[in-house]
């Protein structure tokens, strides 16, 4: 099995380094060997090769079984041609890959329940969403777009857009997931107001009659985020478009308590998956082994599952997570009264053992 890791910037580097221990303990225990291939991509991208996604990051993913990426970005290439900004770096090997399905699975860790943002009585009612978000087109690659003057002034605009079979796809990945899950699909769109949101709602309607075992309902995009604060136990699967999807995924993340904790798996067709934390690259935190490694650890287990179908492994690393929770250790960001405060490097440490 080969992996190519993109440790990318910040935190990235040290996240992913404790993934790949545990990665490395879980092959041992198995039998089964990983071998990995590490590239550019952000920030240190730039730096070192002039762009955020050099042609030899995307080759050295396409020779490998499974993407494991850390996080990309930072202040220092805030003010760069927007043309080569870090995130074009993801966005890019994203499109390259074709990996038009994220996965982005927000449950609640018993364990932290205390660190939850919602009022007790809305999380015992449980918390268990998966985002299908839509990741290669809509508005983030929608044409033409543009940033420029008009009439003497500043003045820009994207375009989103949807064909009819990216939305068929993406509505079929949900309803699948649903399928393994409590069998409930949530299409979220803005339909009353955008004409993409109409041909949206119209094509997860027709997809729907392949799999009327799976119960579908549509929501506004203002109404699910609104809701997904008040009731996320109503959610089962949502599936929305890449800018709601980007949204509201982080709002389904931080209601867990830390978007330090989610995984995510980004997949396509005949092209290798990219698995990595949903969170960002937490400059502020960077190289003082301070941040939570558990989202990327938990991003390998993703790998295991979906890329190598090596469910016991998968298993066992996500059990030894959630040991590690029940055994007190902490990270800042899961930080509660009475917990280990440890640093990036002790948690792995914690990991491994349990493994
Ligand atoms: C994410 C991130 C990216 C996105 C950024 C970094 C380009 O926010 O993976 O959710 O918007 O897709
Ligand atoms: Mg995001």
């Amino acid at each position: 099995m080969k992996i190519c890791v993109l440790p990318g910037d910040g935190i990235g580097q040290e996240i992913v380094d404790q993934a790949l221990r545990v990665l490395e303990k879980v092959g041992e225990k198995f039998g089964q060997t990983f071998e990995t291939t590490e590239a550019l991509i952000g920030g240190c991208a730039i730096d070192a090769e002039g762009v955020p996604l050099p042609a030899e990051t995307i080759a050295k993913c396409k020779d490998a079984d499974a993407v494991l990426l850390g996080a990309v970005g930072g202040p220092k290439w805030d003010t760069i041609d927007p043309a080569i900004r870090p995130e074009k770096g993801l966005l890019g090997i994203r499109k390259e890959l074709n990996l038009f399905a994220n996965l982005r699975p927000a449950n609640l860790f018993k364990q932290l329940a205390d660190a939850c943002y919602l009022r007790p009585d809305i999380v015992a009612r449980g918390l268990d969403v998966m985002v299908v978000r839509e990741l290669t087109g809509g508005i983030y690659f929608g044409e033409p777009r543009f940033d420029g003057e008009k009439d003497g002034e500043r003045f820009g605009y994207n375009t989103m857009t949807y064909y009819e079979h990216e939305i068929r796809r993406i509505a079929k990945v949900a309803f699948e997931a649903a399928r393994k899950r409590s069998g409930r699909v949530c299409s979220v769109d803005k339909a009353n107001v955008l004409d993409v949101s109409r041909v949206w709602r119209e094509i997860v309607i027709d997809e729907h009659k392949n799999y009327s075992d799976v119960e579908l309902s549509h929501m506004y995009v203002d109404n699910a985020a609104m809701q997904l604060v008040r009731d996320p136990s109503q959610f089962d699967v949502i599936v929305t478009g890449n800018l709601f999807g980007d949204i509201l995924s982080d709002a389904a993340a931080a209601i867990t308590g830390s978007i330090g904790m989610l995984p995510s798996a980004s997949l396509g067709e005949g092209n290798p998956g990219i698995f990595e934390p949903i969170h960002g690259s937490a400059p502020d935190i960077a190289g003082q082994d301070k941040a939570n490694p558990l989202a990327t650890i938990l991003s390998v287990a993703m790998m295991l599952r979906h890329a190598f179908d090596m469910t016991d492994e998968a298993d066992c690393i996500e059990q030894a997570v959630e040991k590690t929770l029940e055994q007190g250790y902490r990270t800042g960001d899961i930080w509660q009264e009475g917990g280990k405060a440890v640093g990036c490097v002790e948690m792995g440490n914690a990991v491994l053992e349990n493994l």
